[in-house]
């Protein structure tokens, strides 16, 4: 099978590939990224010899650089990964990008993907979608799309025209909406990896508000299996969720990692809360289990062990993105709130 996996340099697309190349023998890829600040080549270095992976840096919001992709090639599938991906940069730093990468983007690689017959698409998707819980209940795949950030907004509007290509030109769309994802190769801005390496540097770990805020952590390695069983099996015009089944309040999280790197809970320090900040998300993953057979198998203590390990033994990967484009943009955040 030949796939073009859009965002493959960024986290969960580089893990997408690994996993692919580690499971399936008869598997051909074409990583399309043009490498933005979350793009990093380093993530796939143990692909980059394999005759199955190529590399082609182009904009997915560029059909001019798309079309050669898709015409030069025979695609069985896309799965499309590429993304702006932070809350904070969309809240920050302006929603511009956000609206060409995921919105336009996403239409042009369906534009393309139509134009030359591809008999499948996956749009990789996220449970911010459906905005805010409040205390009872998760999101299933009817829950009302309410997004709340610039971001999820953007994501949502991908989502729907995922959705209309699919009614409109019966193209052949699977959607996957997931929840929080951790693991190797995480741009350390978000939660996970931002507290280990703070931590292993001994300074404050920025909690926003109260902490209080709940989310639902996925090894990354579980939403990839998911991804591919939706590729394979998921059915026409699908929208299949994913969750760890792991809702724990952000704090929790913060004070385990403090807790795995033997570092003292005086680091926590709690800042103004984010803009808008969602309170809880919770998924309800019941169609995927039951349609695709898929299950987490990971459980978070052994999932966030294994993390914690991969930046305590990659410590030159995030430090060479924490002294270039990051401790810019943190400046500029900070400057921002304050
Ligand atoms: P990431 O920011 O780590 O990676 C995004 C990748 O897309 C980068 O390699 C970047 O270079 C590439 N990219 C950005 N703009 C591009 C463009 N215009 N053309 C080509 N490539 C471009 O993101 P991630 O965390 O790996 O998320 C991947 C996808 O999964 C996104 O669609 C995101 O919305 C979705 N998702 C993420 C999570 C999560 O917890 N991280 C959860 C659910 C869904
Ligand atoms: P994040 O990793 O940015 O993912 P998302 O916003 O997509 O859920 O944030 C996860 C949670 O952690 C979210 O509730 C915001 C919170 N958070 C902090 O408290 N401090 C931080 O420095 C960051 C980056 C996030």
């Amino acid at each position: 099978m030949h796939l073009l996996v859009t965002g493959g340099a960024g986290f969960i697309g580089s893990n997408f590939i690994h996993y692919l190349l580690r499971t399936y023998q008869d598997v051909r890829i074409t990583n399309l990224d043009n490498l933005t600040y979350a793009g990093n080549l380093e993530n796939l270095r143990e692909a980059e010899n394999d005759p199955r992976y190529e590399f082609v840096k182009a904009d997915i919001a560029e059909a001019a650089q798309l079309e050669p992709v898709f015409a030069d090639r025979r695609f069985e599938a896309v799965v499309h990964f590429a993304a702006e991906s932070h809350v904070d940069r969309s809240l920050h730093l302006g929603v511009e990008a956000f609206i060409r990468t995921n919105i336009l983007g996403t239409q042009k690689l369906l534009d393309l993907t139509r134009a030359h017959r591809v008999p499948r698409f996956v749009h990789v998707s996220t449970d911010e979608v459906y905005g805010s819980l409040d205390d009872g209940g998760s999101f299933t795949e009817t829950s009302p799309i309410q997004p709340n950030n610039p971001y999820a907004a953007t994501k949502a509007a991908s989502d729907f025209l995922v959705r209309a290509a699919a009614k409109s030109y019966n193209l052949d769309a699977v959607t996957t909406r997931c929840s929080n994802n951790y693991g190797p190769y995480q741009f350390p801005e978000k939660l996970i990896p931002l507290m280990i390496a703070n931590a292993m540097e001994n300074r404050p770990l920025p909690v926003y508000g109260d902490g209080q805020q709940v989310r639902d952590w996925i090894y990354v390695e579980d939403h990839c299996r998911g991804v591919d069983l939706a590729l394979r099996h998921g059915e026409t015009g699908a929208v299949y969720n994913i969750g760890g089944m792991h809702d724990v309040p952000n704090l929790e999280v913060v004070q385990q990692i403090l807790h795995l790197l033997n570092k003292p809970a005086t680091l926590i320090t709690h800042v103004p809360d984010r803009p808008g900040h969602d309170r809880r998300y919770a998924m309800d993953a019941t169609r995927i289990s039951e349609e695709l057979g898929w299950a987490p198998q990971f459980d978070f203590t052994a999932g966030l062990r294994r993390t914690v390990d991969w930046y305590l033994n990659n410590r030159a990967w995030w430090e060479r993105i924490r002294s270039g484009a990051y401790r810019d943009y943190y400046q500029k955040i900070y400057q921002q709130r304050s």
